[in-house]
């Protein structure tokens, strides 16, 4: 037997200096983030509400992804928690927009020349959520200005299992369908809680939608996007978009009776691309 003595333990690349607020969060290196390029007033909210989301985007994909791995491993408690979270944080998305809501079309005017053809179409990681999430779309895969590593990025996440799948796969594991989850007098609480915050968690992104596309149309009427789409026309056909459609679908069936069934069809008639008909009322 060898005899080892225990090293005391240092940290490798420990500071000179004491770690400070500053220095730990990076505040100089953050603050030179900001460089409007015109002198316009309104220019600095603009970029603040955009790195904001960013930042908020990125705690996001983390939340995700502790969510879908707790739904693999079907601990539910951990996945309601991080559906907690995640839900608060697309609370605070709407918050951003608010504040940049008060910027008027002529604020707007005095520097959206500056922004050339840079667009939130670009948003990688925005992509990344909608990837997460349940959203499949090729076309984001050579999203126009992504790196290299980013569209490497996008691939893996296009390919990783999201949370719609996830939870698809843990009810088909349990031998259940959606409408199950919602039918009168079934015991799957834990299951019927969880789709409930997920269902909230979709219902906050598409009020990020929403009032996105409000904010545009405010700011630009009808004309085009800086990234080349028709504007405010191209995110209204966004709205019909949804991380858990089969969720949604299901609730048409909760409280129907044998004589709503038969009034109806098969019930849950898929309108504007959006089970629920939410779509219908924006079409009317
Ligand atoms: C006055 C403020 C804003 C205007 C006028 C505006 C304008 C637009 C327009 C016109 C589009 C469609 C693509 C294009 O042709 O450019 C778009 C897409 C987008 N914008 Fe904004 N935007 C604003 C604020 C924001 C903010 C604060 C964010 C936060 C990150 C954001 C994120 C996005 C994203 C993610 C998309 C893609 C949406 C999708 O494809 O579903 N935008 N924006």
């Amino acid at each position: 037997m060898t005899d080892t003595i225990a090293e005391p333990l240092t940290h490798p690349a420990a500071p000179a200096e004491p770690l400070s607020y500053g220095s730990y969060l990076e505040v100089p290196e953050l603050l030179t983030l900001q460089r409007p390029r015109t002198d316009a007033h309104d220019e600095m909210l603009f970029i603040i509400t955009h790195q904001a989301i960013e930042l908020w985007f990125s705690c996001a994909l983390h939340e995700l992804e502790g969510v879908r791995d707790a739904l693999q491993d079907e601990r539910f408690g951990a996945a309601r928690r991080g559906l907690r979270r995640l839900n608060r944080v697309a609370s605070l998305w709407l918050g951003h927009l608010d504040v940049l809501a008060t910027m008027t079309p002529a604020g707007f005017n005095e520097f959206r020349g500056a922004l050339g053809e840079s667009s939130g179409f670009q948003s990688v990681q925005f992509r990344e959520v909608e990837m997460v999430s349940g959203l499949r779309d090729r076309r984001y895969l050579n999203l126009p200005g992504a790196t290299v590593a980013e569209r490497e990025r996008l691939l893996s996440r296009f390919h990783e299992p999201n949370l719609n799948d996830v939870f698809t796969q843990v009810l088909r594991h349990r031998g259940l369908t959606c409408e199950d989850l919602f039918a009168p007098g079934r015991s799957e609480e834990e299951l019927r809680d969880t789709a409930e915050d997920l269902l909230e968690y979709d219902a906050f992104f598409h009020r990020w939608r929403y009032q996105h596309w409000l904010l545009v149309a405010r700011a630009l009427g009808t004309r085009p996007g800086s990234g080349g789409s028709s504007g405010s026309e191209f995110l209204r056909s966004t709205l019909d978009k949804w991380f858990f459609p089969e969720l949604h679908e299901a609730r048409s069936h909760v409280h129907a009776t044998p004589a709503e069934e038969r009034d109806t069809g098969s019930g849950g008639e898929t309108v504007y691309g959006c089970p629920m008909g939410y779509g219908s009322e924006l079409s009317a």
